[in-house]
C-alpha cells in the first residue's frame, strides 16, 4: 500500500549544547523581557552571568530558575534585579584624557554651531553628565548648550538629577577634574555637607533626564556629541551595532561619537561610517 504522508525530514542537527546555566539564563532573559519590556537579551553571556550570579548571592536564592519565578510573580524584587543587572557604576571625569581631548579637539568644533545638542546615553548616576556640564561651562558652550542624559535605571535617573556624590569620592574626582584640563578649584563646583557633596543644581538646571533604552528604543533629536561611555562593553556584536546605528542616525553631519577605553567601532557594521578624531581617547568623528 502507497502512503500519502511524507516522510519525516532527516533529524536538524542540534543547537551546539548550551550549558544548564546558559540554558536558565535565556529564559530569564526572556521572562524578563515578557514580563517587564527591559531586554538584556542581547548582553553578552558572560556579562549577564556574571551580574545574575552576583545578585543571586545577594537575594539569598539558590539558583537562576528559583530567581526567574521570584522575579514573574514580584515586581518589586524585580526592581531589585535591576539595579544588579545594570551596573550603575561611576564616576566624575572617568578617563581624564577623554575630557581632556573633548576640551582640546572637540569644543572648538562645536564652537561653531549656534547651538549644541549632546546625548549621554547610559548616564546612570549622573558623574558623567556633571563632567560634561563643568566642562561646558569652562568652555562657555553650556550656555547654548542642550544635554539629554538617558539610562534605563530609574534609580539611577533620580540619583542623577539630584547632583549628590559621596564626599570620599570626591578626592578622586578633584584629581581627575585637574587632569582632564580643569581650569577651576574643582571646590568651587560643589558644597560640603556631612557625607555627601552637593554639586552646583545650576550645572544641569537644563539638562533633560530621560528612561531610554538603546535596545528598544528610537532616536529623539538631532545631536552634534553623543558620549556612550562604558556601555556597549555589556553588549553583544547585534546590539552594539543598534546602539550605534542609533548614534549615527542622531548625530548631524560630522557629528562626534565618544565611547569607553574598553570600547571601539573597529569591528562593527559602523566601522566605515566615523573616522577616529582621537583615537586613543575613542573620539570619533561621523563620515557618512
Ligand atoms: C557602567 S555604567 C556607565 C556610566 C557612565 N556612562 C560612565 O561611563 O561612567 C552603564 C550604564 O548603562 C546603562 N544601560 C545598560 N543597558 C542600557 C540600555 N539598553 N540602554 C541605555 N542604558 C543602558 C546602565 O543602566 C548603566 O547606568
Amino acid at each position: 500500500m502507497t502512503s500519502t504522508v511524507p516522510p519525516l525530514p532527516p533529524p536538524s542537527s542540534p543547537p551546539s549544547p548550551l550549558s544548564n546555566t546558559e540554558i536558565e539564563l535565556r529564559l530569564l532573559m526572556e521572562a524578563i523581557y515578557l514580563k517587564y519590556s527591559y531586554d538584556f537579551r542581547n548582553y553578552t553571556v558572560a556579562s549577564q552571568k556574571r551580574r545574575v550570579l552576583h545578585a543571586l548571592a545577594q537575594l539569598g536564592l539558590p539558583n537562576i530558575s528559583a530567581l526567574q519565578e521570584k522575579v514573574l510573580r514580584d515586581p518589586a524584587l524585580f526592581g531589585r534585579l535591576l539595579q544588579y543587572l545594570t551596573i550603575p557604576v561611576s564616576e566624575m571625569f572617568r578617563d581624564p584624557a577623554y575630557f581632556l581631548a573633548l576640551r582640546q579637539h572637540v569644543v572648538p568644533i562645536l564652537h561653531t554651531y549656534p547651538s549644541v545638542k549632546v546625548w549621554v546615553a547610559g548616564c546612570s548616576t549622573g558623574e558623567e553628565v556633571f563632567s560634561l556640564a563643568i566642562l561646558l561651562r569652562e568652555e562657555g558652550l553650556l550656555s547654548r548648550t542642550q544635554i539629554y542624559a538617558t539610562d534605563i535605571n530609574p534609580a539611577s535617573l533620580e540619583k542623577a538629577r539630584q547632583g549628590i556624590f559621596p564626599i570620599e569620592a570626591v578626592r578622586g574626582y578633584t584629581a581627575n577634574y585637574q587632569r582632564a584640563g580643569g581650569r577651576s578649584s574643582f571646590s568651587d563646583y560643589y558644597t560640603a555637607a556631612y557625607e555627601a557633596a552637593r554639586f552646583d543644581p545650576s550645572l544641569c538646571a537644563d539638562v533633560i533626564f530621560a528612561d531610554h533604552s538603546l535596545a528598544t528604543d528610537s532616536v529623539f533629536a538631532e545631536t552634534q556629541l553623543v558620549s556612550c561611555r562604558n556601555v556597549l562593553i555589556y553588549f553583544n556584536r547585534e546590539l552594539q551595532d543598534r546602539a550605534l546605528g542609533l548614534f549615527h542616525e542622531s548625530l548631524c553631519h560630522r557629528g562626534f561619537l565618544g565611547l569607553g577605553s574598553k570600547e571601539s567601532i573597529d569591528f562593527s557594521s559602523y566601522s566605515q561610517r566615523f573616522d577616529a578624531h582621537s583615537k586613543p581617547e575613542r573620539i570619533y568623528r561621523k563620515a557618512t
